[in-house]
């Protein structure tokens, strides 16, 4: 296991309430208004984030190719976060601290928790990129913890739990399979685990579909449209 650096802020200590055990019926609808929205056609206007803009690191050269699509694409992860309302959000692969932005300016109560390998691969290269992903949300005042680096393919089970996981990190079938599983097994029923790029990357949309199908009797599963596809998992 790599001993991982800490970046820790606005209080944020390693030990997190744990959210009170959900029973989920199988028929729970979840995630509803954001789908009705994402099939009406005013999804445009409704999840733009603008102000994503705002927090884009300088020398980040993948931000600076992807500023129209930016606003829908952290929009519709703000409007699923914002249904889910969850206490603490985990993510594997911070980044610049986007996803994570937008997270907690959905949910500003909540506490992120993320981790990243900072090795350079799916998305990373050009880093390290830990250092903004701290500075854009520790200036709006978030309530945070950052692991980087650390490889989540190295561990079994990640020191904290949540309630949301964002799974963005290593990209392959048998990486994101890892990560899902890892994060579903510790997570209490109820919690949520939101995939990227189900849409946009054949081996995530295999590994979605691998524990979809190994985990049918313990969880519900909700495809949401969005530029790359988004999938969310619910723990029964
Ligand atoms: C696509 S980027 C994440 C983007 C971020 N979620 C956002 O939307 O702003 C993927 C990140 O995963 C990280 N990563 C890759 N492999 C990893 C691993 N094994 N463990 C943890 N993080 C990993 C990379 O360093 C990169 O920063």
């Amino acid at each position: 296991m790599v001993a991982a650096s800490t970046i820790e802020a606005n209080g944020v200590s390693s030990t997190l309430a744990r959210r009170t055990i959900l029973t989920v019926d199988k028929n729970t609808p979840f995630c509803d208004t954001v789908l009705k929205i994402m099939e009406s056609n005013m999804a445009d206007d409704i999840v733009k984030f603008d102000k994503i803009l705002n927090v884009l690191c300088p020398t980040d050269p993948t931000a600076q190719k992807f500023t129209e699509w930016y606003p829908e694409y952290y929009g519709v992860k703000q409007a699923i976060v914002r249904e889910c309302n969850p206490n603490v959000i985990v993510e594997i692969g911070v980044r610049a601290g986007y996803s994570a932005y937008s997270f907690l300016s959905a949910c500003p109560d909540a506490i992120y928790l993320g981790f990243d390998a900072e090795n350079g691969t799916h998305g990373g290269a050009g880093g390290p990129f830990a250092p903004w992903a701290h500075k854009i949300l520790k200036e709006a005042g978030f309530k945070y913890k950052i692991w980087a680096p650390f490889n989540t393919q190295e561990v079994l089970c990640l020191p904290v739990r949540g309630d949301f996981y964002h799974v963005d990190g290593d990209h392959t079938t048998d990486g994101c399979y890892h990560d899902i599983k890892m994060c579903f097994e510790d997570a209490m029923p109820g919690a949520y685990i939101l995939i990227d790029d189900f849409d946009f990357l054949g081996d995530v949309r295999r590994a979605v579909n691998n524990f979809i199908n190994e985990y049918s009797n313990a969880s519900i599963p909700q495809y949401i449209k969005s530029k790359r596809g988004e999938m969310l998992i619910r723990k029964l």
